[in-house]
């Protein structure tokens, strides 16, 4: 089955079905949320203005400019592991290598990484517990934390911008400047989203390159090329995706494959099983990366999908270079991991050996 019905929703886990959704946006209307989401939770013409305005913060000019910085940071958090011992990839490694980058991106105080830090862990935890007032707390903790850097950055507006977080709040869509909400949405989807996935991405790929060794030579055989290492990290995140689903709400009566569909229905677009489809990815496991780069769903696809990709690919990959760089060899750590359960993917802890 591709779509079926799970309580009052449709589970989308096909590949064919999973692209026939998202890039029908008349059908499948990303306003799921009652509450402000720029740019997801946008439809048509008015998300279109906001990503035209706002995928230029990724181009690839402005990722060559940051590649120096995500990579000081790497190595120094790389440097800090300790060797022939198991380390634990998340918590030890991604969560705060995320954090560290983010705060050089967007030129953040250090003085929030701690918090940052402890935010991401009760992030997962409550969206673990699905509960939904511990959710909406944690959700309001964060903006609090976005609120005290743009708050006073919105005093000096009128000077030259310094940073990207600057230019962000100088920047203007349909001809007039973002108000607060919309600039707190934003930079809650730049930070918030990406901390805690960030860190599940780096999981997923050092566990499968440190598990494997025909995986790790491979890698190991595309370091001095960016293109081809970062063609490796999005297979390696295809086979285990740990970014799970998002969410539509269909605008009319349709179906998805042969699963009917009710106007008003909530649609959940499963992107770990539309990658691991057998009718798309005859043996989801074959670790294959060009030839399954085409078909690859880990950032979306449509107009929705993901802005972020180059930052995201840029901080994995540069993570994977200076863990390689710093090492002979990756092995798996007899220490067992935990699989996260959904809503997130991936790993929740899992264990490998630098020596
Ligand atoms: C770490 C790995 C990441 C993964 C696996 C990922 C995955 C995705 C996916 C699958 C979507 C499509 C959502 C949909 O169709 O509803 C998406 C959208 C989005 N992502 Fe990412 N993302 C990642 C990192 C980032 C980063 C680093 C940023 C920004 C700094 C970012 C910002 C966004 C935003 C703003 C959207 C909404 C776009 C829209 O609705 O037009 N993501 N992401």
């Amino acid at each position: 089955m591709s779509a079926f019905p799970e309580g009052d929703s449709i589970r989308v886990v096909g590949h064919a079905e999973a692209l026939a959704v998202v890039q029908d946006p008349e059908t499948f209307s990303s306003q799921v949320s009652r509450f402000l989401q720029v740019p997801n939770g946008l439809d048509g013409e008015e998300h279109a203005q906001f990503r035209a305005a706002l995928d230029p913060f990724f181009g690839p000019d402005r990722m060559a400019a940051l590649e120096d910085s995500v990579r000081d940071v790497a190595r120094e958090a790389v440097a800090r592991l300790p060797r022939d011992e198991p380390v634990g990839v998340i918590l030890q490694l991604g969560v705060g290598f995320a954090v560290d980058a983010m705060l050089a991106w967007l030129n953040w105080p250090a003085s929030l990484r701690d918090e940052l830090i402890e935010w991401v862990r009760e992030n997962a935890e409550a969206t673990r517990s699905g509960h939904l007032s511990r959710t909406a707390e944690v959700a309001q903790w964060f903006d609090d934390i976005i609120g005290r850097v743009i708050d006073p950055r919105m005093e000096r507006i009128e000077e030259e911008p310094r940073d990207v977080t600057d230019e962000l709040l100088r920047l203007e869509v349909g001809g007039r400047r973002l108000e607060r909400p919309e600039l707190i949405s934003i930079l809650r989807n730049w930070t918030g989203g990406d901390l805690g996935s960030l860190a599940l991405c780096a999981g997923v790929v050092l566990h499968q390159v440190a598990a494997d060794p025909a995986i790790e030579a491979d890698v190991r055989a595309r370091r001095e090329d960016p293109v081809r290492l970062a063609a490796a990290i999005d297979e390696l995140l295809r086979i285990d995706d740990p970014f799970v689903s998002n969410r539509r709400l269909a605008t009319r009566d349709t179906t998805v494959g042969t699963c009917p569909v009710t106007a008003g229905q909530r649609i959940v677009v499963d992107w770990t099983k539309a990658n691991r489809d057998t009718q798309r990815f005859p043996d989801p496991d074959r670790y294959a990366p060009e030839e399954n780069a085409a078909a690859n769903l880990v950032y979306g696809a449509g107009p929705h999908v993901c802005p972020g990709r180059p930052l995201a690919t840029l901080e994995l990959r540069v993570l994977l270079e200076e863990v390689l760089d710093a090492t002979n060899d990756l092995s798996p750590a007899q220490r067992p991991g935990v699989r996260a359960v959904r809503p997130l993917g991936g790993w929740l802890r899992t264990y490998i050996v630098l020596s």
